[in-house]
């Protein structure tokens, strides 16, 4: 784990890597002088940027506003117009040298393979977007969209943004409590949803999910089912429920893209903030293709050229970036993986890279930490010489398992390029310039263009290299969030106003002396598991609704692969026995409000928690013991200073 110590003297000691030749020959931005000059140029005339930018991307009608107004009230292009699908999809299916190249390659987890030609996908879309405007959705109508990782939800999710319907992808992982809680928060009018999907040799049953979920929903007027499994019995209800491959088999294959204006909103995606209810945040259709369009070429050197794999699940807004509209406004040949990425053996993953020659690959550090405790061995039976690229997202990337990476997987010659970015920033403000950056093993690079970053005190004023600080962005771009769903007061509450005229980012960072940026961690109650955000209020807010719980604390402890895990504390009431049994029902409780991704590693009965006097609880102190077994830091603050050492006994003594 990162903390502000030991990544002083990581920064300390790290080893600057030129990008090799051979990349840099292929790469946009080839040296550090180039990357300078662009990016000052970027921040003075960001305009001159983003026009640049757009000049590269199919309009319906483009006026000559480039940025209206300033955080948190702002807009990319107002008043100009253009389809985010027809960039990824039109654009490619009616241009005769890539029309018949292949857009997706899918590889089911249980072997199922199936490739898409941007043709073939132009179809699909397109009959999708018919069949979605049948059902009577229109611009601005919510979805909600249930699925694993799949060339359909990549068709469905298409055909939302030529409609101009507004989806909501929520991970197939989370519980039918966390599904239904955003299908109401966003008026969700359909949900579309896979039957089942294959995870781990299982099969999940999504739909029967969808179904409790929905229960005494009167918004949801319908749920398309695609049979993912085929021979999942899958009840269906009557004048709700429709077969996906029945209606996309009665759809016309023509429809024209909608006109829409660039700053409608196009997705929607919930996260965990610091209070317990996630946020719906909003991302602007034409704001999210502009955006998202640079980071991919810029930050992965991307071209119709590459065979490009982002593990990302599609819940996550990684795959929305990198892939589906970042990726795919590249014309890139992708490969969509469905399923646990170590199943049903350790190199599944190397298996892949290697039957499509997969040459830029992008993963999360928990999954490439995964691949580093399979060992060696287990990479050294493919042949990954195909890979010239490996980016990463989410979570820091520990030196150890960057230089792993960068020898056993990339063979000493790939690139390496750890990105930073968050759901709410639509992309990844922070990251190498793959051809002009020296790589810096644990680092997330230097700011991308137009994105101006600082490293800040309390007081919003800018501290000097090599401190720590709070990570904030003083102006606008395309894929800032532009609203958090339904609740405006929120949005500017929790990123404009703890600093008046900055994003406030909520992790904090040090910059070093060549301007590379190192992030520490969050500042607040958010937790990384294996890269998935998780808000300790909204774990605490599930376990104080079992009956046995009085308080509960959460906190996230330092995890060799999974970066964090849940660790909870709680205090019982009267007449309920700690033990195993309560153990394993207080984990239940959380997996079914939130999902399994949640589970807590650990419980601990405790008979008090530290509290301040006006009876907050500190959770410093818990993650104090559990990391050093005795709080070392302040007490000053506690209400009751005696509780310390039981609570060091209760915990210690597990
Ligand atoms: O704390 C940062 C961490 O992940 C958070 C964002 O999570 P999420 O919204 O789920 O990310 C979506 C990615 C598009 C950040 O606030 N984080 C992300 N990347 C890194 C990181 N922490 C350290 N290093 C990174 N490269």
């Amino acid at each position: 784990m990162l903390t502000a110590e030991n990544t002083l003297q990581m920064i300390a000691q790290a080893r600057r890597m030129p990008p090799p030749a051979a990349y840099r020959g292929k790469s946009y931005v080839s040296s550090p002088e180039a990357y300078q000059r662009l990016y000052r140029q970027s921040i003075e005339t960001p305009e001159q940027f983003w026009n640049h930018i757009a000049d590269e991307l199919q309009w319906q009608e483009r006026g000559e506003t480039v940025i209206a107004g300033d955080m948190p009230d702002f807009a990319f292009f107002p008043g100009s117009f253009l389809n985010v699908c027809e960039n990824c999809v039109d654009r490619w299916a009616t241009h005769p040298l890539s029309a018949n190249k292949v857009a997706i390659f899918f590889e089911g987890e249980n072997g199922d393979r199936k490739a898409l030609t941007y043709r073939q996908l132009h179809d699909e879309v397109q009959k999708c977007a018919n069949v979605l405007t049948s059902l009577g959705l229109r611009p601005g109508d919510v979805v909600s969209v249930y699925m694993q990782n799949l060339a359909e939800t990549f068709v469905v999710l298409l055909a939302c943004l030529r409609t101009g319907i507004v989806y909501n992808t929520v991970f197939a992982g989370f519980s039918p409590e966390a599904l239904r809680e955003r299908i109401v928060s966003s008026g969700a009018k359909a949900v579309v949803c896979a039957n089942g999907s294959y995870r781990r040799g299982k099969v999940l049953r999504l739909k029967e999910t969808v179904d409790r979920a929905v229960e005494g929903v009167s918004g949801v007027e319908h749920v398309v089912v695609f049979r993912r499994v085929p021979d999942l019995e899958t009840p269906m209800t009557p004048g709700r429920d429709l077969d996906y491959d029945e209606l996309m088999a009665a759809a016309p294959r023509v429809h024209a893209p909608a006109r829409l204006e660039c700053n409608a909103p196009g997705l929607l995606i919930f996260t965990s903030g610091t209070s317990g209810k996630p946020k719906g945040i909003v991302h602007a259709g034409g704001g999210f293709l502009l955006g998202t369009y640079a980071y991919t070429k810029y930050q992965l050197d991307l071209s119709p050229e590459d065979v490009y794999w982002n593990t990302a699940d599609i819940g996550w807004l990684t795959s929305h970036i990198f892939v589906l509209v970042g990726g795919l406004a590249c014309g890139v040949t992708t490969v969509l993986y469905e399923g646990a990425l170590d199943h049903p053996h350790p190199g599944r993953l190397y298996e892949v890279i290697e039957r499509y020659r997969v040459n830029k690959l992008f993963s999360a550090p928990t999954a490439y930490r995964m691949l580093m405790k399979h060992g060696e061995e287990v990479a050294r039976r493919f042949d990954l010489s195909s890979l010239e690229l490996m980016a990463s997202v989410g979570e820091p990337l520990n030196p150890e398992a960057w230089h792993w990476l960068h020898r056993v997987v990339g063979g000493g010659r790939a690139v390496i390029n750890n990105t930073w970015g968050q759901t709410e920033t639509g992309g990844t403000p922070l990251a190498s310039l793959p051809g002009a950056i020296d790589m810096k093993p644990g680092s997330c690079g230097v700011p991308f263009f137009g994105h101006a970053v600082d490293v800040v005190d309390p007081a919003g004023n800018p501290v000097p290299d090599g401190v720590p600080g709070y990570l904030v962005i003083r102006n606008v771009f395309p894929t800032l969030a532009r609203d958090v769903y339904g609740d405006r007061a929120r949005y500017v509450n929790s990123y404009f106003s703890q600093m008046p005229g900055v994003y406030f980012t909520g992790d904090s960072a040090v910059r070093d002396a060549d301007g590379h940026y190192w992030v520490l961690g969050r500042v607040d109650d958010v937790i990384n598991v294996s890269g998935h955000r998780i808000s300790t209020m909204e774990m605490e807010s599930a376990l104080i609704q079992h009956p046995a719980v009085v308080e509960a604390a959460v906190v996230g402890q330092p995890d060799e692969v999974r970066g964090q895990v849940p660790v909870v504390f709680v205090t019982l009431d009267r007449g309920y026995e700690a033990g195993p049994e309560l153990e394993a029902s207080l984990k239940e409780q959380v997996v079914r409000n939130i999902g399994s991704f949640a589970r807590p590693h650990q419980v601990y009965f405790v008979d008090a928690m530290p509290k301040t006097r006006s009876g907050k609880i500190i959770r410093r102190m818990l993650r104090e013991i559990l990391r050093d077994g005795e709080v070392r830091g302040d007490k000053t603050g506690l209400e009751d200073a005696d509780i310390i050492d039981k609570l060091v006994a209760d915990i210690t003594e597990r």
